[in-house]
């Protein structure tokens, strides 16, 4: 099937099967392999997107449900790479493989777009859906606070080896 949607905010029009998830057209179809595979059974996170704004399982979402959608994934988070997020990530030293990293940056993305001052709770809910293999929670969770200029928290380097 064709199907036309936005991408980064561009227009794009694939020509695939129905079943096909939205992960590999972005992956295999449109080039953008930031977006990664990890369970493919909405497990882990790894494949996380925006659609309108909402973070979205990429594995999840198959052609035949993507007409007219408005997807962002982690090469248009910014142009620059000079998200909050991003920058806190760099600083805080968030990823080790790093393998799960662009999903955990869209899931935040999401959360602080819609909650700028987010608690650890707000953070825990909204990250469950996360997975690292690496057990990089506690920067991440630092990374945020840092990127949303929470001051009451104890947002300091974690550095690696108390985790
Ligand atoms: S690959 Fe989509 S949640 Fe794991
Ligand atoms: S940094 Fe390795 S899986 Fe998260």
């Amino acid at each position: 099937m064709k199907v036309s949607f936005k991408v980064n905010g561009k227009p794009a029009t694939v020509d695939v099967a129905a079943d096909m998830p939205l992960l590999w057209i972005l992956r295999d179809v449109l080039d953008l392999k930031g977006t990664k595979y990890g369970c493919g059974i909405a497990q882990c996170g790894a494949c996380t997107v925006h659609v309108k704004g909402v973070a979205t399982k990429s594995c999840q979402l198959p052609a035949s449900r993507l007409a007219g959608a408005d997807v962002t994934t982690i090469e248009g988070l910014t142009p620059d790479g000079g998200h909050a997020l991003q920058q806190a990530w760099i600083e805080y030293d968030v990823p080790q493989c790093g393998y799960c990293q662009a999903g955990q940056l869209m899931s935040a993305a999401a959360l602080l777009s819609r909650k700028p001052k987010p608690t650890d709770a707000d953070i825990d809910t909204a990250m469950n859906g996360n997975l690292c293999r690496c057990g990089t929670y506690n920067r991440i969770r630092s990374a945020i606070h840092r990127a949303a200029g929470n001051t009451t928290t104890d947002a300091a380097p974690a550095g690696r080896s108390g985790e």
